[in-house]
């Protein structure tokens, strides 16, 4: 009972994914295995623990059975070999880039990332002697030139949809050009989930997400994780993991595997109520531009179509005003809470300029898109007539 079919459907997959049933006691929900160490059968066990000739665990900081299972249930999900939890989605992406990059070496970012990415690739990765090139990657030829001036260039990373832009890439277009120069492709899925979209079956080589999103759902838990082939596992356990440390809890785990199981519920239920709320913006008189993938509007809209299965719960939209009245539209709203983060199955809505992208200089966000009086929504599974209603007050008070 209980073996996993890779031939199941996602639904299936988001409840079953990470194997059978706890096997010493049959629990149905895996077990949280709150124990920092694990103990040896003798001494020889131990010695053969750690040189690599027995399995099992040793030290919850390198593996842990509740993290285990979220292990496997992502990678199920992503269509990916193996899966690694952290304690963050940025633990995540640094250890990603911290495998591919040492000194000398650089690699391409998107230049519309989480403003914490971004922050990384100009404040953090310089001291170690990575250098990140950030371009616009919805020109390929852009991304190319990047590519062939960069020293020592690794890798390629972006997300998609883009944090705040919603921008949407051209998962298998940048991934075939960058395997042409060797360099290693990772995707932050965060916004889209393996629930809409899955980049490994477009050739990525490694998923990234902030676990803290949908793929946890219920705004109660801070971690990340990847996706990717085993061999890049290994590299990055023996490599940069287990000897800094940004492992993920087993309560943290075991959190996500109870929210992955109502994941494709979810995200119907939020994309519904983000197109929703896409159209109800885009014809209000005091709303200057809407961002959303699914209105025909979107400049890739129909790439949208072809790579996601569905359009995904994060709306942004500019007022008509500056910086000000996109802090003032902050304090009009009711039901909505002012926060960042998103995913949550609650309404949040942020003002990125005056927080998650004040990471950006003004210049670096006017070149990335973020607008200064760009609104983020992140459209929660509330009754739709009372988020529009909220929204409807909020602007009325403008
Ligand atoms: C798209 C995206 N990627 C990465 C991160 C970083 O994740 P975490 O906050 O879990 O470290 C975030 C956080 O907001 C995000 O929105």
């Amino acid at each position: 009972m209980g073996k996993i079919n890779p031939n199941w459907g996602i639904a299936t997959k988001a409840i079953h994914g990470y194997g059978p049933s706890d096997p010493l006691t049959g629990a149905v929900s895996v077990p949280i295995f709150q124990t920092s160490t694990f103990e040896f059968k003798n001494a020889q066990h131990g010695a053969d623990l750690f040189a690599g000739e027995a399995e099992g665990y040793i030290y919850s900081r390198i593996s842990n059975p509740t993290v285990d299972a979220f292990e496997k249930e992502i990678a199920s999900l992503e269509g990916g070999e193996v899966g690694k939890g952290f304690a963050s989605g940025m633990a995540a992406t640094f250890n990603a880039v911290m495998t591919e990059c040492k000194a000398g070496d650089s690699y391409i970012s998107s230049e519309t990332m989480y403003g914490g990415t971004h922050a990384m690739n100009v404040h953090v990765m310089p001291r170690f002697g990575v250098t990140a090139h950030e371009v616009d990657a919805t020109d390929l030829n852009l991304v190319e030139d990047a590519i062939k001036k960069a020293k020592n260039c690794k890798m390629l990373i972006f997300e998609t949809p883009a944090n705040p832009t919603l921008s949407v890439l051209d998962i298998k277009a940048l991934t075939d050009l960058a395997h042409q120069y060797n360099l290693k492709v990772m995707v932050d899925n965060t916004f889209a989930t393996p629930i809409l979209q899955r980049p490994l079956e477009s050739g990525a080589d490694i998923v990234m997400h902030s676990a803290t999103k949908y793929i946890s759902g219920h705004g109660d838990v801070v971690a990340g994780c990847l996706v990717s082939d085993a061999e890049f596992r290994a590299r990055m356990m023996e490599d940069v993991f287990i000897d800094t440390g940004g492992c993920m809890a087993p309560f943290s785990a075991w959190l996500l595997l109870r929210g992955l199981k109502t994941i494709p519920v979810r995200m119907r239920a939020h994309c519904a109520n983000a197109s929703r709320v896409a159209k109800f913006l885009a014809f209000h008189p005091k709303i200057e531009s809407v961002s959303y993938p699914g209105l025909v509007s979107h400049p890739q809209h129909e790439l949208a179509k072809k790579q996601m299965s569905d359009f995904g719960g994060m709306v942004t939209f500019t007022i008509a005003g500056g910086f000000e009245e996109g802090k003032k539209m902050m304090d009009a709203v009711s039901l909505a809470k002012v926060a960042v983060s998103l995913g949550d199955c609650d309404t949040l809505i942020n003002h990125p300029a005056s927080t998650t992208h004040s990471t950006y200089s003004p210049e670096d966000r006017a070149a990335a898109g973020i607008a200064e009086n760009l609104i983020r929504i992140s459209v929660g599974i509330e009754d739709i007539a009372d988020i529009l209603d909220d929204l409807n007050q909020a602007l009325r008070q403008l």
